[in-house]
Parts: C-alpha cells; sequence; structure tokens
C-alpha cells in the first residue's frame, strides 16, 4: 500500500466539500495539514480546539465526514459497507513479518500482521524488548530480500519500508541489534540504517509523538511501528484512583488512532504492555498475572500474546479472539536474538496464565 501516500499528496484540503480558507487555516494551525489527517480526529474534540470556538461539533462532524467521503472515493478507505469481495481483497494486501524463529512464527502464522496492532504482555525479563529487537533485525532481512528480488535500483531508504521504535523505556539497544544482524549473517550497517528510534520522555509527549505518526509513517516510509511500552509512563503518571479514568481515555485515543494508522497505512503495530499480578481468592502464593489497562487495552489490541519465563525458556500464549485461535509455543533468547527452544515441551505446571 505505499502508493497510499502518493495518492494522498494529490488529494488537497480544498477539494472537501463545504470547506473555507479560514477554516483550513484554523486546521493548519492544529497542525491538520492533510485530508487524513482530518478524517481521523474525533469531532467532538476538533471542536474543542477550534480557537475561535467557531466550528461546533455538528458542523465538526460534517468536515470529517466529508474528508473520509473524498478518501472513499479515491479509494484510500474502503465505504462503510463493503462487498465481502472488497474485504478479502483488503485482507490479500497484508503482509507479515517474520521473526526468524520458526516456531514463532508459524505461531503468528507467518509473523507479525500489517493492518494489526499486536500486543506483547509480560513480566519483566519474560522477551517483549527482545522480540522487538529481533523484529527489527528480520523484518530488515526480508525488506531487503525483496529488494535484491527487484530488478529496479532502490535505495535504501525508500520503496520497501522502513522501522520506526519508539522507545519509552530507554530499553533500544542498538549494538544488540548490531548482534543479532552479525550472529544471523547478515551486514547489520543497512539493517541499523533502516530503524528510526524515537526516545520519549513523558505521557503528553508519547501522545504528541503517536498524534503526528501518519507523518513520521510517511516521513520515513515505515512499515513497521513498535511502541516499547505502550503504557509504563501513563501507568507511572496516572498513579491515583483519581486519575484512572483520565489514564484509560487517553491510553483508548492512543490506541484508536494506532488502529486507524495501522488500518489504512497497511503497517504493522507492536506495541509491549506490562502485567499486574493479582492475589487467587484468599490462598496466598496463587497469584495470577493479567495484563495492564484494563478493558480499553484488551479490545485495542488486535492480537493479544502474553509471556512468561519457563526456566531457561519463555513461553508466549496467544489470547483466544476472534482472529487467532488459542495456542502457545516455546522459544528461549540468546546472541541470535529469539529462537526455536531447545526442549518443545511447554510443562502445565510452568502455566500462570
Ligand atoms: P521488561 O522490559 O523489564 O518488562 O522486560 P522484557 O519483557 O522487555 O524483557 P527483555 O526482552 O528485555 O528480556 C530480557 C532477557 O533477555 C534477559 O533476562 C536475558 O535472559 C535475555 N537477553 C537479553 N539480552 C541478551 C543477549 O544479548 N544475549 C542473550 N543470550 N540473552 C539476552
Ligand atoms: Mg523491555
Amino acid at each position: 500500500m505505499a502508493h497510499v501516500s502518493s495518492r494522498l499528496k494529490e488529494i488537497a484540503m480544498e477539494d472537501i466539500p463545504n470547506i473555507t480558507s479560514d477554516i483550513i487555516e484554523e486546521l493548519n494551525k492544529l497542525n491538520i495539514n492533510s485530508v487524513y489527517q482530518l478524517a481521523v480526529q474525533s469531532p467532538f474534540e476538533l471542536a474543542l480546539e477550534f480557537e475561535d470556538t467557531s466550528l461546533n461539533v455538528e458542523s465538526a462532524s460534517t468536515l470529517i465526514a466529508n474528508a473520509r467521503k473524498i478518501l472513499i472515493e479515491n479509494k484510500v478507505l474502503t465505504n462503510e459497507f463493503s462487498t465481502a469481495d472488497e474485504v478479502l481483497e483488503k485482507r490479500n494486501k497484508i503482509s507479515r513479518y517474520a521473526t526468524g524463529s520458526e516456531n514463532f512464527d508459524s505461531f503468528l502464522n507467518g509473523g507479525f500482521e500489517t493492518q494489526a496492532i499486536t500486543e506483547l504482555a509480560g513480566e519483566f525479563g519474560s522477551g517483549k524488548s527482545q522480540i522487538c529487537h529481533t523484529l527489527c533485525v528480520a523484518a530488515n532481512q526480508l525488506i531487503e530480500n525483496s529488494r535484491h528480488d527487484d530488478a529496479k535500483e532502490i535505495d535504501r531508504h525508500s520503496k520497501r519500508g522502513n522501522i520506526i521504535f519508539i522507545d519509552t523505556e530507554n530499553t533500544f539497544r542498538a549494538n544488540r541489534v548490531h548482534q543479532i544482524a552479525e550472529q544471523r549473517g547478515l551486514d547489520p550497517l543497512p539493517i541499523l540504517e533502516k530503524i528510526f528510534h524515537c526516545k520519549v520522555y513523558n505521557s503528553e509527549h508519547l501522545e504528541s509523538v503517536i498524534n503526528d505518526l501518519d507523518k513520521s509513517v510517511e516521513q520515513y516510509n515505515a512499515k513497521i511501528v513498535m511502541i516499547d511500552s505502550i503504557i509504563s509512563l501513563h501507568r507511572a503518571e496516572f498513579s491515583g484512583q483519581g486519575t484512572l479514568a483520565e489514564r484509560q481515555q487517553r491510553l483508548g485515543k492512543m490506541l484508536n488512532k494506532l488502529r486507524r494508522y495501522a488500518d489504512i497505512y497497511n503497517i504493522a503495530v507492536v506495541i509491549t504492555n506490562q502485567v499486574v499480578s493479582y492475589a487467587y481468592g484468599s490462598h496466598p502464593g496463587f497469584d495470577y498475572m493479567k495484563a495492564a489497562g484494563g478493558n480499553i487495552m484488551a479490545h485495542g489490541s488486535t492480537y493479544r500474546i502474553f509471556l512468561r519465563k519457563s526456566g531457561k525458556n519463555r513461553v508466549a500464549t496467544m489470547d483466544d479472539s476472534s482472529y487467532q485461535p488459542y495456542q502457545r509455543v516455546k522459544f528461549s533468547i540468546s546472541e541470535n536474538g529469539i529462537q526455536d527452544a531447545n526442549s518443545y515441551k511447554i510443562e502445565e505446571s510452568d502455566s500462570h496464565w
């Protein structure tokens, strides 16, 4: 769907029915500079943000609907009602980014999917960040391979797509990417050059990076966006009971945006999440883990994968969803990144889920 961005550039804000130059100017002040950026707004928020309150919720809603209509007419968005063959055609555009661990990839039905948000939830050391680092290398390999298949000379930063790594925990290690690439017999430099690392300092910063992610995806021609982690800053900053509702609302907004970007730009979004431990009834020692972020988070992602330690290995469990059946896989972490575990046996007693 690389063609989407070029098509978007051809559609001007002026093409939106009933839009005035004053409104365009006001939208530009809010950093909304394209039809797509307008189409992903919520009417209520947009009306609130209009400085001179000249736009009420109803007019904002019409404006956004008109922007969406133009995108539908230009086949950037599908219509509210699509025939099943159109749905299938869209699904056929899905790409999958593999990790190179055969078992893990088949557990993912081939790899991390575009048009979807995949959530990796697990306790510390369960492998969330290591999966992201491995994907940085393996997805690049796929991109590089397809580059060689192409007869035309394609420069490194274009066409095939890059990776955006949004780092809220300061856990991104370029030398780890370098090591995984080397261990896999790949030239690390072209791989490192395709990763755009964004260090985020607080929850507001994360929200603004996600708000502007459509521009970054276009600018860096990204095919995968990783956020490690989606929730840690919000959990730390909105920790009191009184702030829970606000935290959830902010989290919901970020996930909504990510879902729309994944869909329209045909990108794979990978997010990591923390877990919270709950006491199981009144039995001490019988704690169980739950992904953080409550219902908003549970419904926000397309696929939810729970990770846990199992001796020296790790176990990934796919949460039962309408997209994937319940299943499990064992893997290990080594100099190669994540790889198939030597022993595939999963002890039932290992399970905390
Ligand atoms: P938090 O971010 O703390 O919640 O944990 P996480 O789930 O992101 O864990 P992470 O992916 O960082 O996994 C950490 C584990 O990966 C470590 O305990 C090590 O077992 C393993 N690991 C990390 N780096 C290396 C490495 O260079 N070589 C090997 N063999 N293992 C590594
Ligand atoms: Mg981590």
